[in-house]
């Protein structure tokens, strides 16, 4: 083994496994720290501390306790929900993490709008509501009227976020917001957030900070499903913006990093630019991007990000100047409707140009609509020197691909599968 332990807060999901496998790879003895009834870490960690996440004393306090008895030198985390706690945790020991107290502004998003608001950020305007009278009074309060935007404090995936278009679904979209909470949320969060909807294109800027520097690894345009419910279907980096409109955006994403106090990690900062090259900051996560991104970095831009994160947790220098100058897409299965998935032909198999791909629904088994991120049934990369080539590809893959989904599932059916997705942000 060479250089100090790495601990993993929830080493479950494949952004944690890849930080994991990263690890490894160097020789350090790779720990996590699990919720008592959360997902088995994989891959198997030397040890691991059991705690609640929900109590984030006590679980700095076990972690703190469990990391400094095993020599731990770096603790990561990609799981969005536990970013805070890896702030106070990083504090606690004297590692390398984001200001922790900060941290949580890069999770409640009525925090969030907040702290950038008074950086001088462009973010939509927000309300938080409690009850019902407060939430008419936003909806009066908007000014432009519909569309507007009614999501929950601090989920994620885009859970419980509806947009709405009339006065008639601001309840139930209230309603939808206030049960989609995320894992470890506690007793503590009572309201939901109105806000004014942002026009314009979505993307994402991937970003690594390191002792207060920021690079800007790329720009990713998303697909995103319209209607109602807002699901991510696809990223594509890197994107060229018009370099005043690159300009602009990374200045709004160095403000809003700095807001939310990172200082050394990944971030994740979705905005939205609309005809006139004006940027809108949607929300900003103190992690690795999900949904493959690191993937894509990988095959595109040549930069290991898992590695390079690990680094920064580690406090040593990271590599992160591209070595390649391609182009990585992925596009996100979705079933046409809620039900049963009795066939699936045409999905791609793994081969050149395609490095990566994933499918979690099994034959026989339910699916939702796709509601929110969680509901997405499995994914394919498609990696190439030329952006228009690779678009194009993909594309056609999606294609031909054939679900056939039975519109009638067993009572029980919805409910297995709201409590096996409720904590995955990605599949
Ligand atoms: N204010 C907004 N204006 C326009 N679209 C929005 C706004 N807020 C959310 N959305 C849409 O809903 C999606 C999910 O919302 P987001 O705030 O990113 O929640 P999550 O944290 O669950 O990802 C966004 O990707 C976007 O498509
Ligand atoms: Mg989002």
């Amino acid at each position: 083994m060479t250089g100090p332990a790495v601990l993993l807060l929830d080493a479950a999901g494949p952004e944690s496994a890849a930080l994991a496998r990263a690890a490894a790879k160097r020789g350090h003895q790779v720990h996590a720290a699990t919720a008592a009834d959360g997902p088995a870490p994989a891959p198997e960690p030397a040890g691991q501390v059991v705690t609640d996440f929900a109590r984030p004393d006590r679980a700095v306090e076990d972690i703190t306790a469990y990391a400094r008895h095993r020599g731990v030198g770096a603790v990561l985390t990609a799981n969005e929900y536990l970013t805070g706690l890896a702030a106070l945790v990083c504090a606690e020991l004297g590692l390398p993490g984001n200001d922790p107290h900060l941290a949580h502004a890069a999770r409640d998003k009525a925090a969030m709008a907040s702290v950038l608001t008074a950086a001088g950020v462009r973010v939509p305007y927000t309300r938080l509501v409690h009850d019902d009278t407060e939430l008419q009074d936003a909806l009066a309060d908007l000014g432009a009227g519909f569309p507007c935007v009614i999501k929950p404090v601090s989920s994620a995936g885009s859970a419980g976020v509806t947009v709405v278009t009339s006065a008639a679904q601001a309840a139930p979209a209230a309603d939808t917001a206030r049960m989609a909470r995320g894992p470890y949320s506690g007793q503590g969060e009572a309201g939901i957030l109105v806000q004014a909807y942002a026009t314009g294109d979505e993307y994402s800027v991937e970003s690594v900070t390191q002792d207060a520097h920021t690079t800007h690894l790329a720009v990713t345009r998303k697909q995103v499903t319209g209607g109602a419910r807002r699901v991510e279907t696809g990223h594509s980096l890197p994107v060229r913006l018009p370099p005043a409109t690159e300009t602009a955006v990374h200045r709004e994403v160095d403000a809003a990093i700095h807001a939310v106090g990172i200082r050394h990690g990944a971030s994740h900062t979705e905005v939205v630019i609309d005809p006139d090259g004006r940027c809108t900051v949607i929300e900003i996560a103190a992690r690795l991007g999900a949904g493959h991104i690191g993937i894509l970095l990988q095959h595109a831009l040549g930069i290991d990000v898992f590695a390079a994160l690990l680094d920064v947790a580690l406090g040593r220098p990271a590599a992160l100047t591209p070595t390649a100058h391609g182009h990585a897409t992925v596009r996100f299965i979705t079933a046409p409707h809620s039900g049963r998935l009795t066939s699936l032909t045409g999905f791609p198999k793994r081969g050149p140009g395609v490095p990566f791909v994933r499918w979690r629904a099994a034959i026989g088994g339910p699916v939702n609509a796709a509601g929110a991120n969680a509901d997405r049934l499995g994914c394919f990369v498609v990696t190439g020197p030329d952006a228009a080539e690779v678009e194009q590809r993909a594309d056609t893959l999606l294609r031909q691909i054939r679900l056939q989904v039975d519109p009638t599932p067993a009572p029980d059916d919805r409910d297995q599968l709201s409590s096996a997705s409720r904590s995955a942000i990605a599949p």
